[in-house]
């Protein structure tokens, strides 16, 4: 379904492809761990174009890429490359798909990333546009909790904090309301995620907007908390009322199900407190490591296709 497929979107990719997608990560993740030797990219190239700053996304998207015996081509910051000379979107994609098999973009602007998709003759993977969407972000997410709990259905999800401007929830709310799920949205007032994007949502899931922390903590099986995302204020006196406004501590962990996981997309500021880190719960770094399999099998299901046994 995939194979030579951009995803610039979560609803970009099937739910069929969620379980092929999990398949094939398990299969890299118990491969890379056996110290397995993958040339199944070799001969190919993979350009990563990341025009607002990331470590998780593009480091395991290179990873993953390396992993599979191919290799990559990458500008890490929009200054190092000719868009600081005006040279548009457009432009840059023709020649990244020039020069590649597979383009990844990271990008200010909503929409960037669909953009870049209609210029290119290569497959184009959004590494997220602006507030907009993480789709690859989600299949890691849904990844990592079809791991845990050996399903990605009928379970209680909160989402907690800045679900206005954070691209990763509104990816994830898409792909979980496919299923019979409980999702929970928790946020200080002006961050709620928008209406008209709510609306947009053809749900299966019973979503309940405006839910107190509190009344949430103890039938949650999984967190999904964020940070606020400063950068796109455009009033930092905004910023500066919700900040702090959730901060996960010993406290809260010990009012939780002992089956619960709190995960995070990352980078956290000050919404998770460093020393519930060896909690059992505690998922975010399961989460990101997860990153590199999950891409791995992106990767080889777009631009191999085919079987990985
Ligand atoms: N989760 C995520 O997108 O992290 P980075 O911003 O570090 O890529």
């Amino acid at each position: 379904m995939l194979k030579s497929k951009s995803i610039v979107s979560i609803d970009d990719v099937e739910t069929e492809d969620f379980y092929e997608i999990f398949k094939r990560a398990s299969i890299f993740k118990r491969a890379v761990k056996e110290g397995k030797i993958l040339d199944l990219m070799k001969g190919k190239i993979m350009a990563t174009f990341f025009f607002e700053p990331s470590t998780r996304t593009r480091l395991s998207f290179e990873s993953a890429m390396n992993r599979l015996g191919g290799s990559v081509i990458s500008v890490s910051e929009a200054k190092s490359s000719s868009a600081a000379k005006g040279e548009t979107i457009a432009d840059t994609i023709r020649m990244a798909s020039s020069y590649s098999d597979i383009v990844v973009m990271r990008h200010p602007m909503e929409g960037a990333a669909r953009l870049a998709s209609e210029f290119s003759t290569v497959p184009v993977l959004n590494g997220g546009d602006g507030s907009g969407q993480h789709p690859t972000q989600t299949l890691l997410d849904l990844f990592t909790i079809w791991e845990k709990y050996g399903r990605i259905e009928d379970l209680e999800i909160s989402m907690i904090g800045d679900l206005k401007y954070g691209r990763t929830v509104h990816s994830l709310i898409k792909a979980l309301s496919r299923f019979n799920n409980t999702i929970n949205l928790v946020s200080p007032e002006i961050l709620r995620m928008p209406e008209h994007f709510l609306s947009s949502i053809k749900s299966k899931a019973k979503i309940r907007p405006d839910s107190s922390l509190e009344n949430v903590l103890g039938t949650t099986d999984v967190f999904y908390v964020t940070r606020i995302q400063k950068e796109r204020f455009v009033d930092l006196n905004d910023y500066q009322k919700v900040i702090g406004s959730y901060s996960f501590n010993q406290d809260l962990v010990e009012r939780m199900k002992e089956s619960s996981i709190i995960m995070h997309p990352l980078p956290r500021v000050d919404e998770i407190d460093p020393r519930i880190d060896s909690n059992k719960r505690a998922y975010y770094f399961i989460e990101a490591a997860n990153g590199v399999f999950v891409r791995m099998a992106l990767i080889d299901i777009i631009l191999r296709g085919g079987e990985y046994e």
